[in-house]
C-alpha cells in the first residue's frame, strides 16, 4: 500500500500538461505514492462552476503533500490557498544548471544556489486601495517631502509588510539551509537581498533580522547586495551565489531571472513550504502563448516533484527522477522546444522514464 498521499492539481493554460506527464512518470517509476488528481482549475470552472471544489480542499487538507501546475486566473483561488491560508511562508526556488540546458551564458557550468523567497507578506497578496480614502485615515502621516497624502490626490496605493515574525523565520530557514548544504561541500554563504537604501525602515528591518540570524552561526559567510545590483550579478556572477534570502516581490521577479540564466523557465522548480502542508510548482506560469500546443516543457514540474520526494524523506526516489532528468538533458537528444530542441511534452517525458 502507498504510504504517502498525494493531491495533483493541474490548474490552468499548461498546467494540466505539465501535471499529466508527471503525474505519469511518478506512477510508472513505482514511487509507491497515492496519487489523487480531483477536479479544479479551468476545468473545474467549466464543468462544476468552481475552480477549487470543497471537496478538492479537503483533500489537500488531508494530504502528505500537494503538487501544483500553474494559474493563469481561474486557480488563483487554489494557488492563495496553498501559499497564505496553509501559511507556507518559504518559497524555495532552486538554480541549477544542467548540462544540455539552453542557457543564454556562454559557460553556465556549476551555477547552483538556493533562492529563498519570502512567501507570506511584503507586497504580497496585494492589500492596495484609493489614496483619497487612505489619506483621510492617516492625515497626520508625513512622507520624506513633509507631505501628507492629500496632497497626491487620485490615484491607488499598495501596502508592504514586513514583520519581525515573518522576517525572522525566513531568517532562521536561511541560515539552516546554509548550514546544510555547507555540510554537502557548498561554500555556507548567505546573501541577503533588499532596498534598504531606499526602503531604510521595512528592508532595514529584514536585513538587520537576517545579519542577527547568520551571527549567531558560526562559520556562515554573510553578505547584503541591494536587490537592482543583485539583478546584475545573478547573470554576471552566477557561482558566487550559495544561498540568497530576499522579500515577496524581488524573490518573484529575480527568480524569473535567475532562472534564464540556468535554461529559463522551463526548468525552474519550486517548493513552498513552511505551513500546514508543503506544495510544489513550477516557478513558470500557465504560459497562454503555448498551452494546448503539447510543447511545454514539464522539467520544471518534474524537478519541483523532485523536490517534493525529498521533503517526503525519499532521497532514492528524489535522486533516482534528478538523474534521469540530467541524463536527458546532457544527451540532448528528446528536448523540447525552449530547450531549442524538437521533442513534445509526452516524448519528453517518456524519454525522462525510459532513464528512470
Ligand atoms: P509564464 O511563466 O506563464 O510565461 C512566460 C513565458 O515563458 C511565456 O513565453 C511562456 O510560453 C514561457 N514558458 C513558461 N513556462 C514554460 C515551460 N514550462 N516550457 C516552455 N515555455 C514556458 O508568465 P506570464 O506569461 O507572465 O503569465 C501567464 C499567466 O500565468 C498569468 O496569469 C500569471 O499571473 C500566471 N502565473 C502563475 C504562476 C503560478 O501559478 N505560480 C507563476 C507565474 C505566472
Ligand atoms: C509566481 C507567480 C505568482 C507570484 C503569481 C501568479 C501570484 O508569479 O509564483 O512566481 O507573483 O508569486
Ligand atoms: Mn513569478
Amino acid at each position: 500500500m502507498a504510504d504517502k498521499k498525494i493531491v495533483a492539481l493541474g490548474g490552468d493554460g499548461v498546467g494540466p500538461e505539465v501535471m499529466e506527464v508527471t503525474c505519469q512518470i511518478l506512477e510508472k517509476a513505482g514511487f509507491g505514492l497515492e496519487i489523487l488528481k480531483p477536479p479544479c482549475g479551468s476545468e473545474a470552472l467549466k464543468t462544476q462552476g468552481n475552480a477549487f471544489p470543497e471537496e478538492t480542499k479537503k483533500l489537500c487538507d488531508e494530504s502528505d503533500a500537494i503538487l501544483f501546475g500553474a494559474t493563469g486566473g481561474p486557480s488563483s483561488g487554489i494557488l492563495a490557498y496553498l501559499r497564505w491560508i496553509m501559511d507556507n511562508y518559504i518559497n524555495l526556488r532552486p538554480v541549477k544548471y544542467y548540462p544540455g540546458a539552453f542557457s543564454p551564458l556562454k559557460n553556465p557550468e556549476g551555477i547552483d544556489f538556493m533562492l529563498i523567497r519570502e512567501n507570506s507578506e511584503g507586497l504580497y497578496p496585494g492589500r492596495e486601495g484609493d489614496i483619497p480614502w487612505l489619506a483621510k485615515r492617516i492625515s497626520d502621516y508625513k512622507d520624506p517631502f513633509g507631505r501628507t497624502l492629500d496632497f497626491y490626490g487620485e490615484g491607488k496605493f499598495a501596502i508592504r509588510l514586513i514583520t519581525r515574525k515573518g522576517s525572522e523565520r525566513i531568517a532562521k530557514y536561511a541560515v539552516q539551509l546554509a548550514q546544510e548544504r555547507k555540510s554537502q561541500g557548498f561554500p555556507g554563504k548567505v546573501t541577503c537581498l533588499t532596498k534598504a537604501n531606499v526602503l531604510r525602515q521595512s528592508c532595514g528591518l529584514f536585513r538587520q533580522i537576517v545579519e542577527d540570524e547568520v551571527k549567531k552561526a558560526p562559520g556562515i559567510a554573510y553578505e547584503h547586495f541591494h536587490a537592482d545590483d543583485a539583478a546584475r550579478r545573478l547573470i554576471r556572477f552566477p557561482r558566487e551565489f550559495d544561498v540568497i534570502v530576499t522579500t515577496n516581490m524581488f524573490g518573484d521577479i529575480l527568480a524569473d531571472g535567475a532562472g534564464e540564466v540556468i535554461g529559463g523557465l522551463g526548468i525552474s522548480p519550486s517548493a513552498c513550504m513552511g505551513g500546514k502542508k508543503p506544495y510544489f510548482e513550477p516557478v513558470h506560469g500557465s504560459a497562454p502563448d503555448i498551452a494546448g500546443k503539447g510543447m511545454v516543457n514539464p522539467t520544471a514540474m518534474i524537478l519541483s516533484a523532485k523536490m517534493m520526494l525529498d521533503c517526503l524523506k525519499m532521497p532514492k526516489e528524489a535522486q533516482a527522477l534528478e538523474k534521469a532528468v540530467a541524463k536527458v538533458y546532457r544527451e540532448g537528444k528528446h528536448l523540447t522546444a525552449d530547450q531549442g530542441g524538437k521533442a513534445s511534452t509526452k516524448e519528453f517525458a517518456a524519454a525522462i522514464l525510459q532513464k528512470i
